[in-house]
């Protein structure tokens, strides 16, 4: 059976009209821009006002999506969500969404920090890749603000809000995502959390008065983590895919600090310019952060049809994930029409000659594959001794 890949066929986002600026955090909290941007290189950040919750903000980033696909909402066949910040512990917002969408398909959140939308991408090609669905739509969305203990400097000048969202079609053919990795490590849960409002410490005065439920944070712990995973989850990615690192058009990471970005490049060898980077004028906005970076991205012509680019998330959990994706219609084989007329043959002939070549070009992705992560760790090694020299 030929493999079925999800195709991006649409994008949306959506940010809250209302910004706060550095300038504006100073006023309420003991900070300055100087000290925001040189620890973090994030500007400015969206708040959602009244009235804006993680549905209403989703809603608006899939229907850009769907839109821009040309997909009606009853043809979608599941929705995924990713957030921290759902309008309720129950019921999930995923089935307000698909509602309010006016879908007729399953729906669920899915919880993985700001790593969870490279969580529901890589759920979202199971469900295609298997033939259980073709349409899905991935959704990132966050309303952190809410969630922020705005007399805590450690953590309030961070985030923003925000959503963005795909739309995934199944196709013959490799595209989209061409590989995964997803990662947790619990043991370091304390780094980053809300204490308060889940079963283990459900709401009551206490919670409020040592305000448990807002985040809490320890920086430092989870500046190292970063830097630890994000380079080397995106190797990992780029190494199952098959792909060399120089098949690679750009790095759409979690956009929550300037500085661990700029450690990724390094340890990756990579210019900047090839690292996607918004975070100057959002801020860390956790699930939504990729999705609105790819966005911005397309937008940007940053990347095309045609490109491979690499997605890589790390957050709260621990959790970090990374994936290669292609963009465009499926990159092997080349379309039949484009022979030589003298070349053409008919439908069917056509069909069995692109399933051969699909065939092969798996084939040999899966034997480089193969063989880049068995020499990965080589690599890892030599690269390591190199650098202590
Ligand atoms: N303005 C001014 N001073 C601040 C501040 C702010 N907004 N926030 C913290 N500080 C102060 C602290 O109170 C502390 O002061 P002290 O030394 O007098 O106690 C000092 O700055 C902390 O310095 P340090 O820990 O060296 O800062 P840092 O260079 O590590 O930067 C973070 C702090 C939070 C920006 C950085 O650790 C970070 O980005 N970590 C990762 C956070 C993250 O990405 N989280 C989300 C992951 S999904």
């Amino acid at each position: 059976m030929t493999q079925r890949y999800g195709q991006i066929v649409g994008w949306g986002k959506y940010a809250p009209p209302r910004v706060m600026t550095n300038a504006d955090c100073a006023k309420i909290l003991d900070t300055s821009d100087e000290w925001i941007v040189s620890r973090t290189g994030i500007r400015e950040r969206h708040i959602a006002g009244d009235g804006e919750t993680t549905k209403t903000m989703s809603l608006a980033a899939a229907r850009q999506a769907l839109d821009h696909a040309g997909i009606k909402p009853e043809e979608v066949d599941l929705i995924i969500v990713a957030t921290s910040s759902p309008d309720y512990l129950l019921p999930p917002v995923s089935s307000q969404i698909q509602y309010a969408l006016g879908c007729r398909c399953g729906a669920f959140e899915i919880k993985a920090g700001c790593t969870g939308f490279v969580y529901g991408l890589s759920v979202a090609q199971q469900f295609i890749g298997t033939g259980a669905y073709n349409t899905v739509l991935v959704i990132g969305a966050e309303i952190i603000s809410r969630f922020l203990d705005w007399t805590d400097r450690n953590t309030a000048v961070l985030f923003g809000d925000g959503a963005g969202a795909v739309v995934l079609r199944a196709v013959d053919g490799p595209t989209g995502v061409l590989s995964f990795v997803l990662g947790s490590d619990g043991a370091g849960a304390e780094h980053l959390m809300m204490p308060g409002g889940g079963s283990a410490s459900p709401a009551s005065q206490r919670v409020l008065d040592e305000r448990l439920n807002f985040i809490r944070m320890n920086g430092r712990e989870v500046f190292r983590f970063a830097s630890r995973v994000l380079g080397r989850a995106a190797q990992e990615a780029v190494a199952r895919s098959g792909l060399a690192p120089d098949d690679i058009a750009l790095f759409v990471p979690h956009q929550a600090n300037l500085r661990i970005l700029q450690l990724a490049c390094r340890e990756l060898g990579l210019p900047e310019e090839k690292m996607f980077i918004n975070v100057d004028r959002y801020g860390n906005t956790s699930a939504a952060s990729i999705p609105i970076a790819l966005c911005e991205a397309l937008e940007a012509g940053r990347c095309k049809d045609g490109d491979n680019i690499v997605l890589v998330g790390f957050g709260a959990g621990l959790t970090w994930a990374a994936a290669v994706v292609h963009l465009g219609a499926p990159q092997a084989p080349e379309a039949v029409s484009n022979w030589p007329i003298r070349l053409q043959v008919p439908a069917a002939a056509a069909a069995s000659v692109n399933r051969v070549k699909n065939a092969a070009w798996q084939a040999r992705r899966q034997v480089s594959s193969t063989l880049a992560a068995a020499l990965l760790p080589l690599y890892t090694r030599t690269v390591k001794k190199v650098r202590r020299k």
